[in-house]
């Protein structure tokens, strides 16, 4: 199973922050927002993962994440030159993907929460036997987001991007797991009104075939997408809440990386070494001590 992070885009919304930063490099809370996306894909024991971003921030996340020998996993990188839309990663990875079943997750989507591992190992055994995964979430400004219909046996009926009159409140999140069809697909895409490849429209042919499973993930899950101000912050006040009050430290990709074996205890002493006095570094520290 192959993972893709999408961290391009052009960050309008959170202008002046992003005028010469990435989005996705922002800091939530104690660090950088691209860790959670990451630790979600490694939680999913994904270990081959390209990163896509800006012609003007790949070099960053190369500096930041290197070749991700220090997480245990392999992390090749590509660029997409202009925001075309998120389906486009399917095309600008055709390579990577090689045909092979493919996860994407996007780099501004922070997904926490009991049980999840359970979750992402079923979406990627059901991708590896031909059904794809997609998941929804109660969400209420359902005109910001893909928007899933359902029938009253919650059977999925239409997905809807952005649309004026959402058919329900359930949004699609920023993490799919397709089968090994997804570039095939993706290049079949016309762009929308709004000039994108829509990761929705890529979503809809699997439905038309029959192959697409719709998670709900209930209330005991978070998910944020963290492209306005409002839900930055939320997401940094979540992040330090969870960590202060249960002195956890969550969406680690060091502390993933440990506990499923890829790593030594000694490599994440390096990587705090490394982050010196931060308190990140002091947690990751901490967890691994007390780690057997
Ligand atoms: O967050 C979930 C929503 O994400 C879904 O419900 C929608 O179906 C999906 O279209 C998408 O909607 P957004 O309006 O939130 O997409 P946005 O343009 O904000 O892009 C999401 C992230 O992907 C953002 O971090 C920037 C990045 N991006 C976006 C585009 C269009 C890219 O890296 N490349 C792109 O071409």
């Amino acid at each position: 199973m192959k993972g893709i992070i999408l961290a391009g885009g052009s960050g309008t919304r959170l202008y002046p922050l992003t005028l010469v930063s990435s989005k996705q490099l922002l800091p939530v809370y104690d660090k950088p927002m691209i860790f959670y996306p990451l630790s979600v894909l490694m939680e999913a024991d994904i270990r081959d993962i390209l990163i896509i971003s800006t012609p003007q921030d790949n070099e960053k996340f190369i500096q930041l994440l290197g070749d991700g020998s220090k997480y245990g996993i392999k992390l090749t990188y590509e660029i997409q030159p202009s925001p075309d839309g998120l389906a486009q990663a399917f095309i600008i990875g055709e390579k990577f993907i090689n045909n092979e079943p493919c996860a994407m997750i996007l780099g501004d989507n922070i997904f926490c929460g009991m049980g999840l591992n359970k979750i992402l190992n079923a979406a990627v055994k059901d991708a590896e036997n031909g059904v794809s995964t997609i998941f929804a979430y109660h969400v209420n400004d359902p005109q910001r987001f893909g928007i899933v219909e359902f029938d009253s046996n919650m059977n999925v009926l239409s997905i809807e991007e952005k649309p004026a009159l959402p058919k329900s409140n359930y949004c699609v999140t920023g993490l799919y797991f397709y089968d090994g069809h997804s570039s095939e697909f993706a290049k079949k895409i016309v762009p929308s009104d709004r000039g994108e490849l829509e990761i929705t429209d890529l979503n809809n042919i699997y439905l038309k075939q029959n192959k697409l499973k719709v998670k709900l993930l209930d209330t005991g899950f978070v998910w944020m997408d963290t492209g306005t101000f409002d839900s930055l912050m939320d997401a940094s006040i979540y992040v330090q809440t969870i960590s202060k009050h249960q002195d956890v430290v969550i969406c680690s990709p060091e502390l993933v990386a440990f506990s499923k074996g890829w790593i030594t205890k000694e490599m994440i002493f390096a990587s705090a070494d490394k982050y010196g006095k931060s308190p990140y570094g002091k947690a990751i520290r901490k967890a691994a001590e007390m780690m057997r």
